[in-house]
């Protein structure tokens, strides 16, 4: 089996992904790391360095190669299910599931995070939540699509972790 985590960045994908790795057995990829240790680079300098076009198409690559692993569950990155038909991949190959969170939550979570996001690192914090917001809502087309959705901003990480156990089970059951 394998489970793809995706969501707008910040909303905990990495810290969620481990946890439910761990009480499921699965090994954990996280995209991100997979490319900066592939390519032997930061995603900041390779954005600075190329652009954005080829880190979509390297992204969607190093998805498809997902589609061999087992019982593994993969954070993807914020843009990866965004792009191409990576979604139509991802739910072909796995579960996916959608880790939301609403705008304003995320200007928060992302003030001091977002430097070491390329798309966010040179916006000034006032423009921040607009951003965030509007490209949620082109996202959300994507992100809509999962199998399971989960309202994250009411719960700690060990609380989401339980309650997607219990959806991931249900969700197997009925298959
Ligand atoms: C991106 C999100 C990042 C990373 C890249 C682009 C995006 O991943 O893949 O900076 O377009 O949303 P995280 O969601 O892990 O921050």
């Amino acid at each position: 089996m394998r489970i793809y985590l995706i969501g707008y960045m910040g909303s905990g994908k990495s810290t969620v992904g481990k946890n439910l790795a761990s009480c499921l057995g699965f090994q954990f990829l996280d995209l991100d790391h997979h490319f900066e240790e592939r390519y032997r680079i930061s995603i900041l300098d390779f954005f600075d360095k190329y652009d954005e076009n080829l880190f979509r198409s390297m992204e969607r690559d190093l998805l498809h190669e997902t589609g061999e692993f087992d019982d593994v569950l993969i954070s993807t990155g914020g843009g990866t299910a965004c792009f191409f038909d990576n979604m139509k991949f991802i739910r072909e190959h796995g579960i996916a599931i959608y880790i939301r969170w609403p705008a304003g939550m995320l200007a928060e979570r992302l003030q001091n995070l977002r430097k070491k996001r390329p798309i966010l690192k040179d916006l000034d914090p006032e423009s921040l939540p607009e951003k965030i917001s509007e490209q949620l809502a082109e996202r959300e087309f994507f992100y809509g699509q999962a199998d399971i959705i989960i309202d994250a901003g009411a719960f700690s990480p060990q609380q989401l972790t339980e309650i997607l156990l219990k959806k991931i089970a249900d969700f197997t059951d009925r298959g």
